[in-house]
């Protein structure tokens, strides 16, 4: 599907924000089970990945798993564990002909050596893609990014390569996720539930947010279509005045 929004390629965000929430209802509301909502939820990213790579969206980051999803089930957490393995291994090469690199953020010290194993692999594979910048956010929650990106500079400032006085804005952003990619332009949550829930919070402060009652398996073209469109109407004033914005166009 492409997306015919004036033809005005302005008017596309450059990075894409997704928390593909829904999953467990959209399961219970057939009488299945959750891991059956989760599996159905990688056909919907499927389609999201297409559909960006397809409008030339520059980068796409989705929220897979979150450093509070420990908290589920352990039944549910071994299911979504296994349930990443399979879709990186069977999805990867398949990405990787379409040159969508992929990347993933958050703490993966946590997960099973295997699963480690495939991000690795995954990442090495696709490193020098051009295309769509794929970022999946796993055991990623945003005050941990904000946390590791204070350790590392901190490391930085102990060994002399920077001084207290030299940090700002921009040199705290390049140490956190997602800085080689521009700050997420639209944020999109599906599951009717209008909150952050700790994703990207230093990326997020001028992003557009989207948010819809469709829970995350059934979100199809017409849904992302629906939601460029949206964002396309959206006037960005960044502080300014709307006059000034329509002034310097
Ligand atoms: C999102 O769907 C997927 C993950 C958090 C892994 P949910 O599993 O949160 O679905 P609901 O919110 O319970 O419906
Ligand atoms: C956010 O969804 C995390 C992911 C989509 C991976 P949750 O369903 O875990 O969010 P809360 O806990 O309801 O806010
Ligand atoms: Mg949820």
């Amino acid at each position: 599907m492409n997306i015919d929004i004036e033809n005005n390629d302005k008017l596309l965000p450059r990075h894409i924000a997704v928390v593909m929430d829904g999953n467990g209802r959209w399961a219970n509301k057939r009488h299945l089970p959750r891991a059956a909502g989760h599996k159905a939820g990688v056909n919907a990213t499927r389609k999201i990945v297409e559909n960006c790579a397809k409008n030339k969206i520059q980068a796409l980051t989705i929220f897979a798993f979150s450093s509070e999803n420990w908290n589920r089930p352990e039944t549910e957490v071994s299911n979504l564990m296994a349930l990443f393995i399979t879709t990186i291994s069977g999805e990867v090469k398949k990405l990787h002909k379409k040159n969508v690199r992929v990347e993933f953020i958050g703490d993966r010290s946590r997960f099973s050596e295997k699963l480690q194993n495939s991000i690795n692999e995954s990442e090495a594979l696709t490193v020098n893609n051009t295309g769509l910048h794929l970022n999946i956010a796993a055991n990623y929650g945003g005050r941990w990014d904000v946390v590791n990106a204070c350790k590392l500079l901190m490391t930085e400032i102990q060994n002399n390569n920077r001084t207290i006085e030299e940090i700002d804005e921009g040199v705290f952003d390049s140490f956190v996720s997602l800085n080689d990619v521009p700050a997420p332009d639209l944020f999109i949550r599906t599951g009717g539930e209008q909150r952050i829930s700790n994703f990207l919070i230093w990326q997020l402060a001028y992003t557009e947010l989207y948010f819809i009652d469709t829970l995350w398996p059934d979100f199809s073209d017409e849904h992302f279509a629906a939601a460029l469109s949206w964002f396309a109407g959206r006037q960005r004033r960044f502080g300014k005045t709307g006059k000034q914005v329509v002034e310097e166009k």
